[in-house]
């Protein structure tokens, strides 16, 4: 099956299901061969980095799953103010990030006006930097808005595209609807897109998987973010499991077999769950790992689930051993803005 998967860079649906739910280690160890070769064609060796800023962790939303949920009372709330956020890409800057990914929860406290101000800034200041946002769903005409100012990337994980699903993990006022207009508004607007969803999230199972990728395949999008589903205390599914690290390793190779050139991150809730979680990822397909710049009151406050991984070389000040760590397993940390393979000026040419 990882031969065809490879060969076809799709499956008929009944054998996707089959291929994920597969626990057999020589499967798994074949799609990771498979993966490991269609990264090195696209990418070689490297790793793209890019700087995390957590820029608020107000959010208007009360998703089931996540530590920031607005009914979340034990949680201080901050939001970062421009000086803030020009001052973590500056000190990214000096380390060699050249992508910056302002993160937060969907926060009203940021006008599409403060937004644009900030990004327009931030071109300005480093106009050999992409910035990407991460700050769920906005109307059309905000990310029209916030793409003229210069936002050249949108990370919007559909979560859930079986909707039975979504709805078990968000509340009754969000909708997958809405949610899948905002990603075909940010594609068509020009922004280069990222969807995804977390692995092992409650109740999910390998149909459900099957479903977020027959419909990414439809989206087409240039970036895709998974990482387990990790509890945090505070939430309704304080007790539900964490994904597992085998079962998200293995999508990493499904995903690099099926989306070739995608910009498909080892993302810190993999490196939460173990310790050499990134390391793992980035040999199973992955070639994105993003380090947190974001202020240290920030990073304890920007808790999506319990034991995020908030030092060493997760914190900027790290790079160097993430760099080490990542050169001990064969591929090396290099600064660019890591555009999408076959992504030049805003087309696609692949
Ligand atoms: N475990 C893992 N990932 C989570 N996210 C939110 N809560 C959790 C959690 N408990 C993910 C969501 C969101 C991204 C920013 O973080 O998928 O899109």
């Amino acid at each position: 099956m990882a031969a065809r998967l490879a060969a076809e860079e799709q499956l008929p649906r009944e054998e996707l299901i089959c291929l994920i739910a597969c626990r057999d280690e020589e499967v798994r160890s074949a799609l990771r061969t498979a993966a490991e070769a269609v990264r090195k064609k696209y990418y070689g060796t490297d790793v793209y980095i890019r700087g995390l800023i957590e820029i608020s962790n107000y959010c208007r939303n009360d998703c089931l799953y996540c530590g920031i949920r607005r009914s979340n009372a034990a949680v201080q709330r901050y939001r970062l103010t421009k000086e803030e956020i020009l001052a973590c890409c500056e000190i990214g800057y000096e380390l060699g990030f050249r992508t910056f990914v302002l993160q937060g929860g969907e926060d009203g406290g940021y006008t599409d006006a403060f937004l644009e101000d900030l990004i327009l800034e931030q071109k300005r200041r480093y106009p050999d930097c992409a910035v990407t946002l991460s700050l769920g769903e906005r109307s059309r005409e905000s990310y029209e808005r916030l793409r003229a100012a210069g936002a050249d990337r949108y990370l919007l994980r559909q979560e859930a595209a079986d909707p039975v699903l979504y709805g078990r993990l968000h509340p009754r006022e969000m909708s997958l609807e809405n949610r899948i207009r905002c990603l075909w508004d940010l594609k068509e607007i020009g922004y280069q897109v990222g969807c995804g969803f977390m692995v092992g999230a409650p109740g999910q199972t390998p149909e459900h998987i099957a479903a977020d990728l027959e419909f990414m395949k439809k989206l087409k999008p240039q970036m895709i973010g998974i990482g387990p589903y990790v509890p945090h205390r505070d939430t309704p599914f304080a007790g539900e499991p964490a994904g597992s690290l085998e079962q998200t390793l293995m999508l990493l190779s499904v995903l690099r077999l099926m989306f070739p050139s995608v910009l498909l991150p080892a993302t810190t809730a993999l490196g939460t769950i173990a310790k050499n979680g990134r390391e793992l990822g980035i040999c199973s397909g992955a070639n994105v790992v993003m380090p947190n710049l974001s202020p240290q009151y920030a990073k304890d406050k920007y808790m999506l689930y319990n034991n995020k991984l908030r030092s060493g070389a997760e914190a900027a000040e790290g790079l160097a051993m993430l760099r080490q760590s990542m050169e001990a397993v064969g591929y090396q940390i290099v600064t660019d803005r890591g555009d999408c393979a076959g992504w030049t000026n805003g087309e696609e040419t692949n």
